[in-house]
């Protein structure tokens, strides 16, 4: 990859005119960036040093990766938030506990600027595409420099290029945007494992969130393009994958010519040294008996599916645009149950959306009990202006956080319950970090995605090995690695 990106670089001529656009454009920013970075490096005496910080979700993280990979190749070596030259927040706005860390880090971070006088401050991603937030940056936080959204992410270098030549702040906000723009320098942060967009943006509309309107609308990416990329990506030593996007199950649909997101799934498994393929999100309503069969047939695709609720209540889902019912979902999960009864579902449930009432959330512990999730991520209901639901009535507070609360008790009940099925198997963990509290444990990831702890020297990072899960405690395992004695069959 490294020598990949210093061929373009050396084949881009930067005395010429501009590149239009694209990731010649782009390249061509980078190439006049390292010549600045490197001049200015010699003028302090020392290197120029960047830092991405990240809020929210998967495809968030993965973004932050391609930031990361520009700064890097235009010659900034990568530090922590306060001892950076160039600091960027990837910004997520899908609730707004979000929203207000973002405002406490950035005001911090005016701290860390009077002490630098090189620093630049860039803020960036999904909350970016609210004009308030915006207007409120401008207004009450004068000092960051460059300020971009979701759908312009790909011109970074350019826009690192503007801030250090121009003295006024940079704002370039596009309202949307259809290009898909490839094969731009990324920082991986694990050389084992990577998430690999598979497509961006939703068509769904559900009431409550956010996402439509700050990522656009749904644009699959061409799958030789996917398919490309995950080779290069095994060629390096990653071994597994998570294939990401807000609906997965509708990847394809609209390609001049059409896949299926099982077709694209299985495609993926048959790559020399992928050996776990994950993604992440299933939408109910879109959920094909392919795929069910697809994830049945095929040991590397992990047994694990997200499958967001959001609510029990057929009122209630009404009222979200979820198209889906209580008995819809039920039956759905319970055939995956039937199909493939050594996966794990985990779910997304919301509290408190406008008009749910106590009865609304009596439903949804009922098919929390029912359906028996091995996780389930609760959240609050938090208004988002511009979406349908924040102009419903809304629901007191204390009445929000009071069903909350009876909600997670069964939630956490539930998955301590169905993590004791799975002990005293045996399984193939990846191995992803030294223990925190024990440094003579590794931490390892199973195919179900639960998480075991065995004892292991840290040369076992980003390997798969067989462990036997001796001990349930409630959300994750002790356990220990099989040794080459213990002749069994252990699936991947
Ligand atoms: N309030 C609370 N939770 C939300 N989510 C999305 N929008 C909102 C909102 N406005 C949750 C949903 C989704 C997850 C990623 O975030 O459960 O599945
Ligand atoms: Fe938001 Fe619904 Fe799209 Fe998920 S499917 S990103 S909840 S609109």
């Amino acid at each position: 990859m490294q020598n990949k990106l210093e061929e373009i670089i050396a084949s881009i001529d930067i005395s010429g005119p501009v590149p239009e656009e694209g990731d010649q454009r782009q390249y061509y920013y980078i190439k006049k960036m390292r010549d600045y970075t490197a001049a200015k490096s010699q003028e302090l005496g020392r290197n120029l040093t960047a830092c991405t910080v990240t809020f929210g979700c998967q495809m968030n993280a993965k973004d932050s990766e391609k930031l990361a990979g520009i700064l890097e190749a235009c010659g900034f070596d990568v530090r922590d938030e306060e001892n950076s030259d160039f600091l960027i927040y990837n910004t997520c706005t899908v609730r707004d506990n979000a929203d207000q860390h973002l405002y406490g880090r950035i005001g911090r971070a005016s701290h860390y600027k009077k002490e630098n006088p090189e620093m630049k401050i860039a803020v960036c991603g999904c909350m970016m595409q609210e004009k308030t937030a915006v207007d409120k940056l401008h207004k009450s936080y004068p000092y960051v420099d460059l300020i971009f959204g979701t759908h312009n992410l790909y011109c970074f270098a350019e826009y690192i290029y503007e801030v250090y030549h121009s003295d006024k702040r940079v704002t370039e906000l596009w309202e949307s945007g259809d290009r898909i723009v490839e094969d731009l320098p990324t920082d991986r942060k694990f050389s084992w494992k990577s998430g690999v967009n598979i497509m961006y943006g939703c068509n769904n509309f559900c009431s409550y969130c956010i996402v439509p309107y700050v990522r656009g609308r749904e644009k699959s990416r061409e799958p030789i393009d996917i398919l490309r990329e995950i080779e290069r990506l095994a060629s390096d030593g990653v071994k597994e994958i998570m294939l990401l996007g807000q609906n997965v199950n509708s990847y394809g649909k609209t390609l001049e010519d059409p896949i299926s997101f099982a077709e694209l799934l299985e495609a993926t498994t048959k790559i020399d040294g992928i050996e776990r393929v994950r993604f992440m999100t299933s939408h109910p309503k879109d959920l094909s008996e392919d795929l069910i069969q697809c994830i049945k047939r095929n040991p590397k695709i992990a047994r694990h599916i997200h499958l967001p609720l959001q609510s029990g209540s057929d009122r209630i889902l009404k009222a979200m645009n979820r198209r889906y019912t209580k008995e819809q979902y039920l039956a759905l999960a319970e055939h995956i149950r039937q199909e493939i009864p050594d996966a794990a579902i985990t779910t997304d449930i919301i509290v408190g959306f406008p008009g749910e009432t106590a009865e609304d959330v009596d439903e949804t512990i009922d098919v929390v009990k029912k359906v028996g999730f091995d996780n389930a991520f609760t959240f609050i209901y938090s208004m988002r202006k511009g979406t349908p639901a924040a102009r419903m009535e809304q629901v007191p507070e204390d009445v929000k956080k009071e069903n909350f609360a009876r909600l997670l008790a069964v939630v956490q009940d539930t998955a301590k319950e169905q993590a004791e099925r799975f002990a005293g198997m045996e399984m193939s963990a990846l191995i992803e970090s030294v223990n925190e509290e024990d440094s003579s444990y590794v931490t390892g990831r199973l195919s179900n995605n639960m998480i075991v702890h065995v004892k292991g020297d840290p040369s076992l990072i980003g390997s798969f090995v067989p462990v036997k899960l001796d001990e349930c405690h409630g959300f994750y395992y002790f356990g220990h690695v099989l040794d080459s004695d213990e002749t069994r069959q252990v699936e991947l």
